[in-house]
């Protein structure tokens, strides 16, 4: 089966004091359709900066990523983001809500892009913010907000598009315990009910035990040596393997 994400010895640098620092270095993975995969990784690791490659947001310095079968080095850009746009729903670690949008037009703004009438689709992006426990927000702007409301918003706008990859970095970062644990359950869902791939970027062993696979990005590179494997991993067993890495 065509892996909806693969990357290939893929290398990012960046300029910190006039010093050119490898942040990734060679990480080469495969998600499949329906799969969901768990990346976890100290402070700085580079997850976040892997995310934004995967989409497309931003340009690895080498290697190779193709997003259902599409190398994305060889589309123009205004193909590229029409793949990001087709292929990826993406809860960003600093949510990235417009902020003179109310939260409906926030999360129908994938619709309102594609073409697709948000308006028309206005009760289930309802329902949508209603199963996140948002509803009475619809009509609030972003700084009416707590840190949680502003990462459930983002989460129903990645959720809204029905794409088959969702990227999500930390998206349970600024929930409660419970609130956190109901969101896991929800992404959870979208992989076992609709079939969606999710690709999750988290700190917290209990969010990595709802995957299928987890692995560690350590300096820029994956400690694949102690990926895990479900089905059902243990939250002891996701301990255990940060421990053993010193994360
Ligand atoms: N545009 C940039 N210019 C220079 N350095 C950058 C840039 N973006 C990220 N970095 C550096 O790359 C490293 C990885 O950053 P990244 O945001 O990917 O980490 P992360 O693993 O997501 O961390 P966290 O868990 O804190 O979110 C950091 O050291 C960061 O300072
Ligand atoms: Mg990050």
């Amino acid at each position: 089966m065509q892996p909806i994400v693969e990357t290939r010895d893929l290398y990012k640098f960046h300029e910190a004091s006039g010093e050119k620092q490898a942040i990734l270095r060679g990480i080469s993975l495969s998600v499949a359709p329906g799969e969901f995969v768990c990346i976890m990784g100290p402070s700085g690791s580079g997850k976040s900066t892997l995310l934004h490659l995967i989409s497309g947001l931003d340009q690895p310095s080498a290697g190779e990523i193709a997003l259902a079968g599409k190398d994305l080095a060889k589309l123009a850009p205004d193909e590229r983001t029409l793949q990001r746009r087709r292929t990826v729903g993406y809860v960003f670690q600093f949510f990235n809500l417009l902020p003179n949008l109310t939260v409906l037009e926030n999360v129908g703004l994938p619709l309102a892009i594609a073409g697709t009438g948000p308006e028309r689709e206005e009760a289930r992006l309802k329902e949508l913010l209603a199963r996140l426990g948002l509803a009475g927000k619809e009509r609030s702007f972003p700084h009416q907000l707590s840190g949680g409301e502003m990462q459930r918003v983002s989460l129903a706008r990645a959720l809204a598009g029905g794409q088959p990859l969702l990227l999500c970095d930390e998206p349970t970062g600024n929930l409660s315990q419970k609130a956190g644990l109901e969101v896991m359950q929800l992404l959870r869902r979208c992989r076992d009910d609709e079939g969606r791939a999710l690709l999750l970027v988290t700190h917290n062993p209990r969010d990595a035990a709802f995957a299928d696979r987890v692995l560690f990005l350590v300096d820029g590179e994956l400690a694949t040596e102690r990926e895990l494997r479900g089905p059902n991993l243990a939250v002891e067993d996701v301990h255990a393997a940060l421990a053993a890495l010193h994360i």
